[in-house]
């Protein structure tokens, strides 16, 4: 229920978002449930947290199983943290082997359904017999403790079987999200130096298919790190598989026992590397590790998602981005959840896909990005209405900030007004959750994350690293370390201290500017860097940019972003091309196509603007702020008092028309 309520505008700036005044407190009957079920709990279960870290963090991590329990809970030595020294686990162990030791081995860890409707259910039982058995084909192809695995698969349960046996023997995964392009692999594959590659023949999508196999014969041309490859069968697809390299997932299968005892790994140990983008050309190796991430993808996946055993959970993730590895594979099996996973577009074959689901399996909770909730309502209210969704009791989304209409559009017409909403603030980085509503405990407003979870300590600074006024808009911080942190940017500490430990002192840096309201609720208000947020994925605009320029008819590129009403950011390339090129809108298309053949389709500029000259400072630097400008609104207010040369702004106006 409302408690106030004014009309709220677009969510694209700070004075918009500071005329929200709704409130939405848990019901009764919700928080009476609930794992928390007062903010009275929360404040008590923060304080205690905030006043000995170490103890609520060891406390947490006591209902895992260990071989060898830790002998610390934190070693500091800034920025390098190391969680649980001394102990020995495994997380693919607390993730299946608890529960197949329990009432839950018949219970359903995977419900599975594919485009066309064909559906798998996988127990706890079956899912440790595959894993065994993967785990097995692992060590027959020679894996060691350490050594990567590249996986590069459509959304079936084998991917998540493949991570948990990399987990199960030590190996670390790295998986590449299947709508990245052969290069994007290559780039990922050498710079973790992967000795296999995991992938399927083909995925499908919308009615087709995609040969993912194919892909990866192009990318691992250029990858000497590389010994074998698997492949499992999914489409049929024609694949050409090479003598001594290539393996099929079956045939594999066939020689493996499903017996595979678990390694005892070290606590920082290292568990996988997740690419993701930065404000430099480079994508940067995440790299969590094996204890502190078991211990907050647990825990936080415990709290926020208030979980119980009857829940059929829905997350929309693919496991190619942290919300999959996270949210969709380790925190719900860590707590015996069952998982719904789907392979195939949202709107396939109808735009209700994902509402007949609910319906048809009864999920209980569902979990899903902004970019997806804004293109709901585009396709209109009567694809949800036809529905019946009063299986569900609980909504989540991730990925960027959602705008205050597009909650109450979920609210309304998702959640019946009766499903609380959690708004979940997190990053690749962070491992998990960071801030979220606990579902049975705080008021929700639309738009914002609301509070910190226990043991996670926050703050909106100034550039001088001093705490800011409530309301006044600063950055976003993490004061305390926290279990699952990334404990590095693969083979590069100096970029790792650089990126995230050189703006403030002793605090790490989101890259995110934000406030904090009258309640200590914080606002996100988007990327202070060059990194922009399109449809819930992070992209470095360095990187477009510098796939523009590999184009052999692009002399200079600038990628800016302007707000866009479905995918949240769309895409500006301002391209000055060679002398010898002409700017037509052939070129256009062939620019955008070579963009997502370097990267992949969600890194195609939405726009491409050709430029003569590029607005630059007298030290070169290309004045971004301008392009922004004249990106979204076509002019430029701001200070140009730096500009070097004035008319390369006239020539860049007004080209919209042709786009
Ligand atoms: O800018 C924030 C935004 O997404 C960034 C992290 O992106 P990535 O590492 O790809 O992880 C996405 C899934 C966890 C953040 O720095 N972001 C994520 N969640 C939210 C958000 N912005 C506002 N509200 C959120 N709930």
């Amino acid at each position: 229920m409302a408690t106030e309520k004014t009309t709220a505008q677009s969510s694209d700036s700070i004075s918009s978002v500071l005329s929200e005044r709704r409130k939405f407190p848990p019901s009764a009957e919700f928080s009476s449930n609930a794992n928390v079920s007062s903010m009275e709990q929360y404040e008590k279960l923060y304080a205690d947290a905030a006043a000995d870290p170490e103890k609520y963090w060891g406390e947490q991590a006591e209902q895992f199983h260990w071989f060898k329990k830790w002998d610390t809970v934190l070693d500091w030595k800034p920025p390098y943290a190391k969680w649980y020294d001394g102990g020995k686990t495994n997380i693919c162990y607390n993730a299946i082997d608890v529960h197949v030791k329990s009432w839950r081995k018949n219970k359903a860890a995977i419900i599975w359904e594919g485009e066309e409707g064909n559906e798998r259910i996988l127990t706890y039982g079956e899912l440790h017999r595959q894993v065994c058995k993967f785990a097995n084909v692992l060590k027959i192809a020679g894996i060691k403790p350490g050594d990567r695995v590249a996986i590069y698969m459509g959304m079936v349960p084998e991917l998540i079987i493949a991570v948990l046996a990399c987990a199960r023997v030590g190996a670390v995964h790295n998986v590449i999200f299947a709508g990245f392009s052969a290069h994007a692999i290559t780039e990922r594959v050498n710079d973790s130096r992967a000795k296999l590659v995991i992938c399927a023949d083909g995925t499908r999508r919308r009615g087709g298919s995609i040969n993912l196999k194919n892909i990866v014969d192009e990318a691992i041309v250029n990858t000497p790190s590389v010994r074998s490859v698997i492949v499992l069968k999914v489409t049929n697809e024609t694949v050409h598989m090479h003598d001594g390299m290539d393996h099929w997932w079956h045939d594999l299968m066939g020689l493996a026992v499903d017996d595979c005892e678990p390694a005892q790994l070290d606590s920082e140990h290292p568990l996988f590397v997740l690419y993701t983008s930065g404000s430099t050309g480079k994508p940067k190796g995440i790299l969590h590790t094996t204890a502190g991430y078991m211990v907050h993808a647990a825990t936080s996946f415990k709290y926020v998602f208030d979980i119980k055993d009857e829940d059929i959970y829905f997350c929309t993730a693919d496991v190619g981005w942290i919300t999959g590895h996270t949210y969709m594979a380790y925190g719900p099996l860590l707590n015996g959840a069952t998982v719904f996973m789907y392979e195939g577009a949202p709107n396939y074959p109808q735009w209700d896909r994902f509402w007949d689901i609910i319906n048809r399996h009864k999920i209980t909770i569902f979990y899903t990005a902004p970019t997806a909730i804004r293109a709901f309502i585009r396709a209109g209210n009567e694809w949800v209405t036809k529905h019946d969704l009063r299986s569900l009791r609980l909504l989540g989304t991730v990925g960027e900030p959602i705008n205050p209409e597009a909650w109450m559009w979920y609210h309304k017409y998702v959640g019946q007004e009766k499903c609380p909403i959690v708004d979940t603030w997190w990053q690749t980085e962070t491992g998990g959750i960071m801030v979220s509503p606990l579902p049975g405990a705080t008021p929700t407003k639309p738009g914002t994350a609301t509070r910190p979870l226990p043991g996670i300590m926050v703050d909106v600074v100034r550039k001088d690293g001093t705490t800011c006024d409530a309301n006044e808009g600063g950055y976003l911080v993490i004061k305390q370390p926290w279990p699952s942190m990334l404990r590095t940017i693969y083979g590069d500490n100096e970029r790792y201290e650089k990126t995230y430990w050189s703006e403030f002192q002793n605090m790490y840096f989101t890259g995110d500017g934000a406030r904090k309201d009258d309640d200590g609720y914080i606002w996100i208000m988007g990327r202070v860097d060059d990194v922009v947020n399109v449809s819930g994925h992070r992209l470095g605009t360095s990187e477009v940019e510098s796939a523009l320029v590999s184009h052999e008819s692009v002399a200079e590129a600038a990628v800016v972003s302007r707000p866009d009403e479905i995918k949240g950011n769309a895409l500006v390339a301002f391209v000055t091309l060679k002398d010898e090129y002409e700017g037509d809108m052939k070129l256009r298309e062939a620019l955008r196509n070579h963009v997502a053949k370097e990267i992949g389709p969600i890194a195609k500029p939405d726009e491409i603007r050709w430029a003569k000259g590029l607005p630059k400072t007298r030290s070169g630097k290309i004045m971004r702020r301008l392009l922004r400008e004249l990106a979204t609104s076509n002019e430029v207010k701001g200070d140009v008092t730096t500009l070097e040369d004035f008319g390369v702004l006239e020539t860049l106006r007004g080209q919209e028309d042709e786009n």
